[in-house]
């Protein structure tokens, strides 16, 4: 279908970046794919509205700059807790788990429902081969309880705007008659696969040095899906076995922050997260901003 009005081809696509398919909202909108993970997160914990705390949302960009997406899902879900979005690009997720439990430790909460909606589809430049190839909408939700979980993170931040930029409108005042237009999504391709795969191999080594632990102490490696040659480097480097490095993105491209979450909803439907297993999380994005988390799984009803 791409290949109808893009100088590319599907073979250029599975070759660079592992991509098959990909889904992309076309009748349902965000908000409504929000809420379905949203509400499978809650069915799965056994928690009812009333028994969540916060609710942050990771999310680049919805068609509602405010209210947050978090506001807009909150009243549908029946909860009336405080809720805000979170923009840590595709490395979101990460961000989300790192503020909840910070959250967990510091505040009166107990169940904070993370949500990372994403709908790049509609942020992509269509006539730009480069990037639209690669992305797909989706949506992933996690309640995140107090307990003995999370072992450690590891979140970094550097600026390069000119690497991967997506800009938005802006008014005219009177002070600033120019009105700004959209940019759609812009992207170095090759910087940002370099930044990406060094910056995750950073993370990870500093996770386990910092706890005393070898690559072969993780049980799996939950890594952002962008691209598969990007995930083969990292596992070349850690010397892991293929086994130990799930991916899904040749069904759904790169979900932006949705990507591990709907990748660890994959394995805990089919009964590969064991409880107890020792996860590593890695993901990476525009900005450029990196986040790795070292947890043990905990499922409460899966
Ligand atoms: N179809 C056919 N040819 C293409 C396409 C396409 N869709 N896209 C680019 N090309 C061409 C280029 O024009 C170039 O042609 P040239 O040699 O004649 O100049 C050639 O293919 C090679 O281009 P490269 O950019 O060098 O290809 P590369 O192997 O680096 O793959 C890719 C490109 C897939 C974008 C890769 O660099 C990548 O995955 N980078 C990371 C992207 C990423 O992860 N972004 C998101 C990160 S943050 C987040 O997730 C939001």
């Amino acid at each position: 279908m791409l290949a109808g009005f893009l100088d590319t081809s599907d073979e250029w696509i599975v070759t660079r970046t592992g991509i098959h398919t990909r889904r992309l909202l076309s009748g349902e909108t965000l908000r409504e794919l929000a809420l379905k993970a949203a509400r499978a997160a809650m069915d799965a914990s056994g928690l009812r509205p009333q028994d969540i705390d916060y609710l942050i949302c990771s999310n680049v960009a919805n068609s509602y700059v405010s209210p947050s997406l978090g506001s807009i899902i909150l009243g549908p879900l029946g909860c009336c807790c405080p809720t805000f979005d979170m923009n840590g690009a595709c490395a979101g997720l990460v961000y989300a788990l790192d503020v909840a439990d910070a959250f967990l430790k510091s505040k009166d909460v107990k169940n904070i429902l993370v949500v990372a909606a994403e709908q790049p589809s509609r942020f992509c430049n269509w006539h730009d081969r480069a990037t639209s190839v690669l992305f797909g909408d989706g949506a992933s939700a996690l309640v995140v309880t107090r307990g003995e979980g999370f072992f450690d993170f590891r979140l970094t931040g550097n600026t390069h705007t000119d690497v991967m930029y997506y800009k938005r409108a802006m008014e005219p005042t009177p002070y600033d008659c120019v009105k700004e237009p959209t940019t759609p999504l812009v992207m170095e391709g090759r910087e940002v696969f370099r930044l990406a795969v060094e910056a995750s191999i950073q993370d990870v080594d500093t996770l386990l040095e910092r706890n005393g632990m070898k690559g072969s102490d993780i049980d799996l490696f939950l890594l952002h899906q962008a691209n598969m040659r990007i995930i083969e480097c990292i596992r070349e480097h850690l010397e892991q076995p293929r086994e130990k490095f799930p991916t899904n993105i040749q069904k759904y491209g790169n979900t932006s922050s949705a990507s591990i979450g709907i990748l660890i909803d994959e394995l805990s439907r089919a009964g590969e997260l064991k409880d107890g297993a020792t996860l590593m999380l890695s993901a990476f994005g525009g900005g450029f901003v990196t986040g790795a988390a070292l947890l043990k799984w905990s499922s409460i009803t899966y």
